[in-house]
């Protein structure tokens, strides 16, 4: 137990919780603010959406600890904000709540899309509105709630209002240039990487086992003939070489210690763990099975990375790569995601851009791979834009 103190709505508090406490819990049986309602616990449904320093957080998956020190608003906190007063409003004539429990979540996420996004469509409120879950569907009512909310400050600008949304754009500008892409920090602790999974690896097959949760295929055309590719393909160094952001520490047989760090949008995170390769040199398939810890969130990701080499031609082949994974903790919240299966199918496609470069240009003899290029920024606003396009395709 440690004391952790917070400002909720301008008291403070001050409870004795566990380091896993989070947040929602803090909130509501510490300091009995029983307005934030938690549904899913898992990130997924918005409900228990509060404000830490202004901005929206998921409670159920914040630990309090990580809050220590900082502001939070809760849907009991909003009597003095002027943006709060026009969507309560609006709320009320747009028949934006049925049973409300999604409505404090929903009224976190609305405040924040009038104060970011002063010329928002409809188009864009509904994207924005996403990850909030109305088990009533009453999305037709809260979208017609916040556009409302955003015509009236167009037609009649709000000076309150105005001195809220520039102090966004100044923070988020502070962000940009100190860390780029950032949300809310977790605190960091160092994490002991589990123990290594070659031994308790079942028998090889080559093929991933499905039993682990979420599965997302991809693939790749190599310019160069299949028992090379499948060749190059067995090197776990090499392979690594390939992979955004990965780098092997050490190597025993098929079994290598590692890690990959990724940061993807919101989630940022540096896993560290153990991989054991089995091979199937008939079938020209593999499965890399690992386990790892991310060092900033405490999540636990266990998978399979499944790949075959087939023969397309005699010069050229085709790799069909099967990602199978779970995910444990925080980051859990992204593993059923949309955006997180376009962008693991984008980084097998440059993974196997990477691997036709190698392929082509060898190392020399004690040359060091180089860490494979990667701007996941790009590549995140490159996916939000296909789909952005997608969704005046099916207008
Ligand atoms: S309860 Fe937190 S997102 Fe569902
Ligand atoms: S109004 Fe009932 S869950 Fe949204």
């Amino acid at each position: 137990m440690a004391e952790i103190s917070i400002q909720v709505n301008g008291r403070q508090q001050k409870h004795e919780a566990e380091p896993r406490t989070h947040l929602g819990d803090f909130i509501r049986e510490k300091s009995r603010l029983t307005g934030t309602n938690l549904s899913c616990e898992h990130g997924v449904c918005g409900a228990c959406t509060v404000l830490v320093d202004g901005r929206p957080v998921r409670s159920c998956i914040t630990f309090a600890g990580a809050c220590d020190g900082h502001e939070v608003t809760t849907v009991e906190g909003y009597d003095d904000d002027p943006i709060m007063s026009r969507l309560r409003t609006a709320f009320s004539e747009k028949h934006a709540l049925q049973c409300g429990f999604c409505t404090p979540g929903m009224l976190a996420t609305s405040r924040d899309i009038v104060l970011r996004l002063p010329d928002a469509d409809e188009a864009r409120v509904r994207i924005e509105l996403s990850g909030n879950i109305c088990r009533c569907t009453g999305y037709q009512g809260i979208t017609a709630a916040i556009l409302s909310v955003l015509q009236a400050l167009r037609d009649q600008p709000d000076a309150q209002v105005d001195a809220l949304r520039a102090a966004v754009v100044q923070n988020v500008q502070q962000d940009w240039n100190q860390n780029g892409f950032t949300t809310f920090d977790a605190v960091q602790e160092d994490v002991q990487a589990p123990a290594p999974v070659a031994a308790a690896a079942p028998a090889a097959s080559g093929r991933a086992d499905k039993g682990k949760g979420q599965a997302i295929q991809g693939g790749f055309d190599a310019r160069f003939p299949a028992d090379q590719v499948w060749a190059f393909m067995k090197d776990l160094p090499k392979v690594a070489g390939c992979l955004p952001g990965a780098m092997i520490e050490s190597q025993e047989g098929a079994t290598v210690q590692g890690k990959i760090a990724i940061k993807f949008g919101p989630m940022s995170a540096a896993f560290k763990g153990n991989a054991a390769l089995e091979e199937d040199n008939e079938r020209r398939a593999a499965v890399l099975r690992g386990e790892g810890v991310d060092s900033l969130s405490q999540s636990r990701a266990r998978g399979d990375v499944s790949f075959q080499v087939n023969p397309d031609g005699p010069e050229r082949s085709r790799v069909e790569v099967e990602l199978v994974y779970s995910l444990q903790g925080p980051l859990a919240q992204f593993s059923r995601s949309g955006l997180v299966q376009d962008f693991v199918r984008r980084m097998i496609a440059e993974f196997g851009k990477n691997v036709n470069l190698r392929l082509e240009k060898p190392l020399a003899e004690g040359e060091e791979p180089v860490v494979a290029e990667f701007n996941p920024v790009k590549m995140f606003f490159s996916i939000l834009w296909d789909r952005f396009k997608g969704l005046f395709r099916r207008a």
